[in-house]
């Protein structure tokens, strides 16, 4: 490394929002680089709200690379962390920080180490897609500090073999992570389909149903799924590649009944999915029926849909309702039926999106 002292530390810090799939991602074709067998939409969550904040620290004094997830070290002997590591060390640039006196040579990164502190301010593991906002954050992070010049479909290719819903919160708005047909995933990356001011009254709210961790992480679960269920394979090759178009519409011309229709739909059968797996892998629970019934309730009665509802690996609720109006009758409705820290165990509500606890006043 070229004349400098050995005592500095470089360090860069990003923060990644979360994303929540409206229409589903469950099942691999290739474990290893994380390829699926079906396209999947989603939605990227305000970053004020729930995302990740990862520092990336490199030092000539750093003997090998560690990890602390919400200040408690992890091993990053896993694959996926070695695989995200691997590809963006192949692609660093030269890196000069000159207030630092620091100089980095492209050939140099092979030799140094990392030092990595991720913070999740929602729950981790309890399907709110922690693993898709923290692998976006650690790549994006480490992207940064390395000076990789790839775009954001390239990068999106890297955070997938982290986690595969991480490819899609690279962008803001509604994202397509395309399934692709290459072998080695070239061409499974993630796309933006529109950007996050295109339906900006829509209003996302979150309720906590439970914050503990999941009994079965998504990836046993959906290989699981994989391995015995004999409905996937029909839903990844004839319900979903259709909803994926109709989907894409409804985004674009803002059809809000119709986005709220194919929603609902995609998460009951990815729920009805993971039943039919054995053994059943049951994510949502009584608290999680009762919310579905409300909101189906509530939209029969509007004759036309008001909210829409999803849920991921987890028994915690994502409303999204059609706008500001309705979403204060939903908090409100929520709060009714659902009184925090009473026994329904909806422990807390988390308003994303255009906030309106924020705007209320
Ligand atoms: P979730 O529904 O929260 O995405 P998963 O079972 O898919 O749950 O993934 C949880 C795993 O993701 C964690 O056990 C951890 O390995 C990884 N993960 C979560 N947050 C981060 C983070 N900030 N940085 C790196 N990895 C993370
Ligand atoms: C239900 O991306 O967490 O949230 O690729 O094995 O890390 P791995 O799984 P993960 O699965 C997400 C499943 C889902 C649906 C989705 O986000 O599309
Ligand atoms: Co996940």
């Amino acid at each position: 490394m070229a004349e400098q002292k050995s005592s500095w530390v470089l360090m860069v810090t990003a923060q990644t929002p979360t994303n929540i799939a409206v229409i589903k991602y469950w099942g691999k074709r290739d474990e290893t680089l994380i390829l699926p067998i079906n396209d999947s939409i989603s939605v990227t969550l305000d970053p004020s709200h729930l995302c990740t904040t990862t520092t990336v620290a490199v030092s000539p004094q750093f003997t090998h690379d560690r990890m602390w997830l919400n200040a408690k070290e992890i091993s990053l002997s896993g694959g996926r962390y070695q695989n995200c590591l691997r590809e963006i060390r192949s692609r660093a640039s030269d890196v000069e920080d000159e207030k630092k006196g620091i100089k980095i040579a492209k050939e140099d990164w092979d030799n140094l180490h990392f030092h990595i502190a991720s913070y999740n301010n929602f729950p981790t593991a309890a399907g709110l897609a922690s693993s898709a906002a923290g692998f976006a954050c650690l790549v994006y992070s480490l992207a940064k500090l390395m000076n990789v010049k790839e775009d954001s479909g390239q990068l999106s290719a890297i955070a997938r073999q982290g986690s595969g819903s991480a490819c899609r919160s690279l962008y803001g708005g509604f994202v397509k992570w395309i399934m692709g047909k290459d072998d080695k995933g070239a061409d499974s990356i993630a796309v933006q389909l529109v950007d996050e001011n295109h339906w900006d009254e829509l209003v996302i709210l979150i309720a906590v149903v439970s914050s503990r961790q999941k009994e079965t992480s998504s990836t046993s679960g959906m290989r699981e799924t994989v391995e015995t269920s004999p409905l996937v394979l029909h839903r990844a090759k004839e319900v979903v590649p259709k909803r994926v178009i109709e989907m894409e519409e409804a985004i674009k011309s803002r059809d809000f009944p119709a986005f709220a229709r194919l929603t609902c739909s995609d998460s009951n059968q990815f729920h009805a999915v993971c039943l039919d797996t054995s053994p059943p892998i049951f994510y949502m629970n009584d608290t999680s029926h009762r919310i579905i019934s409300c909101v189906e309730k509530w939209n029969r009665s509007e004759g036309t849909p008001q909210v829409a509802y999803t849920f991921d690996a987890g028994p915690n609720a994502v409303l999204i309702a059609r706008n500001r109006k309705t979403a204060a009758l939903l908090l409100q409705r929520l709060l009714f039926y659902f009184p925090p820290q009473s026994d329904a165990d909806l422990s807390s509500y988390i308003v994303g999106d255009k906030s309106i606890l924020k705007d209320a006043g």
